[in-house]
């Protein structure tokens, strides 16, 4: 090996955590039991399609209370999953909120279905039932309904609305993990698919990963023939009768969406934490909303309000939004991130609408100039807090907004 070539020695390992400046948004809790539940997968015969793989997918479902779980690479993949599994395809619609991650819509192009953004709850950020209802036409197939920042949507109302239509109802429950909806799961049997997502940010982590649910064991069935190349295991199912034990079939275009077990055996580990994940964000939240209220005030009035709170659902806490009234504070949303930022607390602005984006907007076409009036006042005023498992500092998160909101009145 040349000299430039060789390898340099690695440097000592650094086992005290570098110093964490700025407050992420949101992230990942690791413990001594998840790492060492990763390790011994690691050790285990198979690093994929192993026993972690089942193991996950059968806690899910009993935490969730529905059967059909298939658990897959991301949230992404999860989309795409049950998009494709309950056939959307070409000459399809699909409605959903402007106020999401573009997964949400892109998974729907993936399969070659196009997507309506209705208008939001302004307070919220939540789909609006009325405006799905005039939205859906002869094309639509399903209404997607988000939780965002882990507030359950109005399930009943949308469920009402796709079974009166003849369509279908699927949950991005992305941000709902451990939320309830009228004493009910979200992503627990509400819908025809919900899916998960298992990104450091989220409820639980896999590091990348997701999940979805099904009612119907058909569409599990598509869902995991999906996930794995579309390879038919079901003898009953194939074409001729099985030459020996080799055998299979591909039947369909297929992708690589399979979760490892090694991720799997984190996500086992991270469930069984969840309610002590859920309790600290509950905790948190209770926590701003004492400090915001003592700060700014409450009421309709007030000039930065904690997300709302609605009397038949329970919050998963995925992300703590707050409604800022820049204009009437007399400053604008940049200046008051990167005033945090200074003083170590980072934000993030969930979401901006999807039509403003070049590529959705070309997608919708004439559609993304509909008037969303809803989901641009929900848009002007949102600021996403950190809040997090580990999270310590809330006071301090409050003050420096409130020194960030002040700055340029000095
Ligand atoms: C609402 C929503 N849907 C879908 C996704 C996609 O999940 P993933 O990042 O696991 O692909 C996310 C991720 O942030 C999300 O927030």
């Amino acid at each position: 090996m040349s000299a430039h070539l060789a390898r340099k020695p690695a440097p000592p390992p650094d086992e005290s955590p570098s110093p964490r400046t700025t407050l992420p948004y949101g992230r990942q809790s690791i413990s001594d039991e998840d790492v060492a539940a990763v390790v011994a997968a690691l050790r285990a015969d198979l690093l994929t399609c192993g026993p972690q793989v089942s193991a996950f997918e059968t806690e899910l479902a009993a935490w969730l209370g529905a059967p059909h779980v298939t658990v897959c690479s991301s949230g992404t993949a999860a989309l795409h999953l049950a998009y494709a599994a309950l056939e959307l395809g070409p000459g399809d619609e699909i409605i959903t909120s402007p106020i999401t991650f573009s997964a949400t819509a892109s998974a729907a192009y993936q399969v070659g279905a196009s997507v309506r953004f209705a208008d939001v709850d302004p307070v919220t950020g939540n789909l609006a039932p009325d405006s799905v209802a005039a939205l859906i036409g002869p094309r639509t197939r399903a209404i997607v309904a988000v939780h965002l920042a882990g507030l359950p949507a109005d399930l009943d109302e949308l469920a009402a609305l796709a079974r009166r239509e003849g369509i279908y109802l699927i949950e991005d429950a992305c941000h709902g993990l451990g939320a309830t909806y009228r004493g009910r799961p979200v992503a627990g049997g509400n819908a025809d698919a919900a899916v998960l997502s298992f990104h450091p940010v989220k409820h639980i982590t896999t590091g990348e990963g997701g999940a979805v649910v099904f009612r119907d064991p058909g569409h599990q069935r598509a869902a995991q023939r999906l996930r794995h190349h579309g390879i038919e295991r079901d003898p009953a199912r194939w074409s001729r009768s099985s030459p020996g034990p080799w055998y299979h079939e591909v039947v369909e275009q297929g992708f690589n969406y399979r979760l490892s077990d090694l991720a799997c055996a984190l996500g086992r580990a991270q469930l069984a934490r969840l309610p002590w994940f859920l309790a600290r964000r509950r905790d948190l939240a209770a926590t701003y909303r004492a400090a915001i209220g003592a700060r700014f005030g409450t009421g309709p009035d007030a000039k930065v309000r904690p997300p709302a709170v609605v009397a038949d659902r329970e919050s998963a806490h995925h992300l703590f939004p707050v409604a800022i009234d820049f204009a009437a504070l007399g400053t604008d949303r940049s200046r008051v991130m990167t005033s945090l930022a200074a003083r170590g607390v980072g934000t993030q602005v969930h979401y901006i609408p999807l039509p403003h984006h070049p590529f959705h907007r070309k997608r919708a076409g004439a559609h993304a100039a509909w008037p969303r009036p809803g989901a641009e006042a929900y848009y002007a005023r949102t600021l996403s807090l950190p809040i997090y498992p580990d999270l310590d500092r809330v006071d301090h998160v409050v003050e420096a907004l409130a020194d960030s909101l002040m700055e340029p009145c000095r």
